[in-house]
């Protein structure tokens, strides 16, 4: 019966999700550094940065770009030998070094004459120009919110959602008008501080919407298309592997599970010191796959079911799902509540982008928390604004043959985070002293897990370095 195996597996999967949170809750000693409160808190937090548009948004529409499985299985070779070794660095670094990430890269660099800390400056960099077209697909996601309250946006008809779609991005006005409203809703959590901004807003709604994906699943998957979609997304043709889609999904990799930029260094300095770095990490990396699969479950029976295209780019998922919704009952009250939560999921990463800008102009500027950020979502606006235009006043403008909005989603994803992973996992593999690595990762000889720490040091010095040097210099045309 659909009905007890949609029970069954929501507790299977959330289940997983909450023994997942609940680790060392029983540890309830308030952090060194001002921060979270519990480790739960921490935990959830590095989930709330991860878990985002990236997942839900950017996940699917590349998948649909790079031709399906193929693309699924560079991007989990992608994940586990490059993001996965690389996020575990983060983390030690973060929880060794117990402050931003400049400072942090500086006090654990061998001597102050080498430039670590540019790692914590190119990642402002990354942060800025991610949060300028990331802002926008969250704006987006808000307007959906709203549509779907005040009119009807449920259609099977690709004519009609598309319309519905470039209604809204082709119009300036609204474009900028949600990106601003975006951006002073974040803004407002982080000046209201780390512990009662991002712990409070982030702690109930992943499972919740781990829970509101599984439903649209269940319906996406009774479709007629269900099984074309499936295969698209499951079954691999190697021949649609490419350097181009290696590259890409090593992208998607670090901007999924927000690395490469330091925003984990920033999370790991309030992680407690009693927390299982390489085993909490691994979940969150299996989370986070977990919620880009079931998002691809979403849409792709939809896609092959009515007939949209599986390579429609940035719009696919807004085109797609208000049709999977126009075939459930209540489909209305569902879309709403999806987007609300997507809105919340991109919220709780767009936190900690501005969080590393914050730390960065705190640390470089001595600004205040408050003036820092509001200084910064003032210069987001500005250069965001070319992002939110780029479908309509500055659509003709394409420097490189990109929109101003791809190209920041291109030269971040593919260019910026990859080279920051690479100088982090060089800076931890080499430059760092292994014994170092050895007591964060084993809390000080405390955690019997030296076959998992031998492993890491292993890949992260030889593995994901090489990896990612290769598939940078490929795409540059080296070979
Ligand atoms: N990981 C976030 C997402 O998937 C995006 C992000 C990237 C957040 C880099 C922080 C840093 O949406």
């Amino acid at each position: 019966m659909p009905g007890s195996f949609f029970t069954g597996t929501t507790f299977l999967l959330t289940g997983g999700l909450f023994i997942m949170a609940n680790e060392s809750v029983h540890n309830q000693a308030p952090a060194k550094r001002s921060g979270f409160a519990t480790a739960l808190g921490a935990l959830i937090a590095t989930l709330g940065s991860a878990i985002g548009l990236g997942n839900i948004w950017k996940f699917p529409y590349l998948t649909g770009e790079n031709g399906g499985a193929a693309f699924l299985v560079l991007y989990l070779l992608a994940t586990f030998l490059v993001g996965l070794p690389v996020m575990i660095s983060e983390i030690l670094l973060g929880r060794a070094g117990r402050a931003n990430v400049i400072t942090t890269m500086r006090k654990l660099s061998p001597s102050p004459r080498q430039p670590w800390w540019l790692i914590g400056a190119a990642g402002a960099l990354s942060a800025f120009l991610i949060m300028a077209f990331y802002t926008e697909v969250a704006g987006w996601v808000f307007a959906y919110v709203v549509r779907s309250l005040t009119s009807n946006i449920l259609s099977t008809d690709p004519q009609v959602t598309l319309q519905t779609f470039n209604a809204l991005v082709s119009d300036p006005f609204q474009s900028l008008l949600w990106q601003w409203v975006v951006l002073i809703l974040v803004g407002g959590i982080i000046t209201f501080g780390v512990a009662k901004g991002i712990e409070a807003t982030t702690k109930r709604l992943i499972p919740l919407l781990f829970i509101l994906l599984l439903i649209v699943d269940v319906r996406a998957l009774t479709l007629p298309g269900a099984g074309a979609g499936l295969a698209f997304l499951f079954k691999p043709d190697f021949s649609k592997i490419s350097t181009t889609a290696a590259l890409i999904a090593l992208g998607l990799a670090f901007f999924k599970l927000s690395i490469g930029m330091g925003a984990m260094i920033t999370y790991g300095s309030y992680w407690k010191d009693d927390q299982n770095i390489p085993s909490t990490t691994l979940r969150v990396v299996l989370s986070d796959l977990a919620v880009s699969l079931l998002a691809g479950i979403a849409i792709f029976p939809v896609v092959f079911t009515y007939g949209f295209e599986p390579a429609a780019g940035t719009k696919l998922l807004f085109i797609t799902l208000p049709a999977v919704f126009a075939q459930m009952p209540l489909g209305n009250v569902f879309i709403f509540l999806f987007f609300l939560l997507t809105s919340f999921a991109a919220t709780g990463a767009m936190v900690s982008l501005v969080e590393v800008l914050v730390a960065f102009a705190n640390e470089q500027f001595h600004l205040s928390r408050k003036a820092a950020t509001w200084i910064t979502v003032g210069l987001l606006a500005l250069v965001g604004s070319t992002a939110a235009l780029s479908n309509s006043t500055l659509a003709g403008f394409t420097p490189f043959g990109k929109t101003l909005f791809d190209l920041y989603d291109f030269v971040t994803s593919n260019v910026l985070l990859p080279v920051g992973g690479l100088f982090i996992a060089i800076f931890v593999g080499w430059v760092l002293k292994p014994e170092q690595v050895i007591a964060q990762l084993t809390n000080g000889g405390t955690l019997s897990n030296h076959g998992v720490v031998r492993v890491f040091l292993f890949v992260v010095r030889y593995i994901s370095p090489l990896l990612v040097l290769v598939v940078l210099l490929d795409s540059l045309g080296v070979f």
